[in-house]
């Protein structure tokens, strides 16, 4: 368990907010992810759906998590041409879920084609999460893949900084970035609402994921919520899992 700094002023700030768990739904069929759900039951996480779910199940899945009054990030980090990310925008809200996904690569006019349409349906509107740099990149694959695009490799502590600071005035109501860019982010946007993956409790494999923290420290940066998938749906034990994650992050807050 991390064992903050009382005397950090910002560390303080970090700490008055509270970290969300959102548990990431990653399984090829249903069935498989509402036994989780059932598992789970109880629990105040967040249920994240994403590519491979949602290919394989459909809008049905997320019909059957807000019918049974989850709460529902959906995550299919949307990439494409502002009319099509901004119908599509449309109806993951009709889906009445919390929050989704944009790549904030897609540019501001892709970004403000979403948060418009938004605006028309006000009282469904969910919360617009701009992808900066994935957590699964590190340093040497983003600056191959930089220099391929403009030319110069570029660190992803640069490209978060630059994707982010325009994320709100085109429209975004948060970011998705890894724990390692938070200290950075909470210098500069204290308020901006964060989504963090890339989380792994101390002793599980860091998978492909590459720039991780644990809850504990997550909390500490000053994250909203964390994304925890593999460490919570590979387990024989899930609900053990999740238990002690939660409780990592509310002893991070009292022991600061
Ligand atoms: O299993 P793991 O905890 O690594 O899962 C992380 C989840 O968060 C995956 O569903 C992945 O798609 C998602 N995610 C991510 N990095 C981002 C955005 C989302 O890992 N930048």
């Amino acid at each position: 368990m991390i064992k903050p700094d009382p005397s950090d002023k910002e560390l303080s700030v970090n700490l008055t907010r509270n970290t969300d768990l959102i548990v990431a739904l990653d399984y090829p069929r249903p069935d498989r992810a509402m036994e989780l759900v059932d598992q789970l039951q109880g629990l105040p996480v967040v249920f994240k759906v994403g590519l491979e779910l949602f290919i394989s199940g459909g809008p049905e899945v997320v019909r059957e998590l807000v019918h049974r009054k989850c709460r529902v990030f959906l995550d299919l980090k949307l990439h494409d041409i502002p009319n099509t990310v901004a119908r599509a925008a449309q109806q993951a809200a009709l889906l009445k879920v919390e929050m989704f996904t944009l790549h904030l690569s897609g540019g501001s006019t892709m970004v403000k084609a979403a948060a418009e349409v938004l605006a028309e349906i006000d009282l469904l509107r969910p919360r617009i999460l701009g992808v900066s740099v994935l957590t699964s990149f590190d340093d040497v694959r983003w600056a191959e893949i930089t220099k391929a695009l403009t030319g110069h490799a570029a660190t992803p502590d640069d490209s978060v900084a630059g994707l982010i600071e325009h994320a709100t005035a085109w429209g975004a109501d948060g970011v998705v970035c890894s724990a390692v860019e938070l200290g950075m982010i909470r210098k500069q946007y204290p308020s901006l609402f964060t989504v963090v993956p890339g989380i792994r409790p101390a002793g599980f494999s860091a998978d492909d994921q590459a720039r991780i923290m644990t809850p504990g420290q997550a909390r500490v940066a000053g994250a909203d919520a964390i994304v925890v998938g593999r460490p919570i749906i590979e387990s024989p034990r899930p609900r053990e899992v999740a238990e002690s994650i939660l409780k990592e992050l509310s002893d991070a807050a009292i022991s600061a």
